[in-house]
């Protein structure tokens, strides 16, 4: 369970890691995966590469804007964006309101090789590595825009899904303590809300 924080939402640079942490982390916390992407290809029937051929890059952001608005139905879910999602106007606003944002901040080379090794990334098809650096460098402004940003280039899986379930307790204790006990009760539930498992990290 995430608590009251409602959902934790992943950002970041394709290739990042966002999908592979995403999943372990929902299982650590026992609570549901979905991925932005995920819900543009059920919807659309397509995969993002279709989509983007054949009906261009504009297309797809006004899916991306689709899916933004049924991530506010959303409560305890791990939710992993596609890299461009938050860097549209206004989108990390509401991504902030709606969970706990966690940048995945790998460093480009990593990203790069990543992504294109696992392939299907149309906003890397045509494009030199410098077109795709300068990609990387305008998105950071939105990705840093997050609650947490944790640099994923030499950390294992584990070792990411630990530091956010640490970082999680802590924001849910910090957010129990500032609410007023529930009438009733005599203790406030000091309890973190988060999964228990060991932390890959230490
Ligand atoms: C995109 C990233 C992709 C996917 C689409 C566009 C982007 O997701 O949403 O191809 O603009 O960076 P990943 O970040 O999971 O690769």
């Amino acid at each position: 369970m995430v608590g009251v924080l409602r959902n934790v939402i992943l950002v970041g640079f394709m290739g990042a890691g966002k999908s592979t942490v995403g999943r372990l982390l929902a299982s650590r916390l026992s609570c549901c995966f979905v991925e932005t992407d995920a819900m543009i290809t059920a919807r659309e029937g397509r995969s993002i590469p279709e989509i983007f051929t054949d009906r261009g890059e504009p297309y797809f952001r006004r899916l991306e804007a689709e899916v933004l608005e049924a991530l506010a139905e959303k409560r305890d879910h791990v939710i992993a964006t596609g890299g461009g999602f938050p860097c549209g106007p206004g989108v990390m606003d509401r991504l902030l309101q709606l969970g706990t944002v966690v940048w995945l901040a790998a460093d480009f080379n990593a990203a790069y090789a990543r992504a294109n090794r696992a392939g299907g990334r149309p906003m890397l098809a045509g494009r030199s590595a410098e077109d795709a650096a300068a990609l990387y460098r305008a998105r950071q402004d939105s990705y840093r825009r997050a609650h947490l940003a944790i640099d994923t280039t030499h950390l294992t899986v584990d070792a990411v899904v630990g530091r956010i379930v640490r970082h999680l307790r802590e924001r849910e204790r910090a957010a129990r303590l500032t609410r007023p006990p529930a009438e009733g009760s005599a203790h406030a539930d000091l309890s973190t809300g988060v999964g228990e498992g060991r932390e890959g990290d230490g």
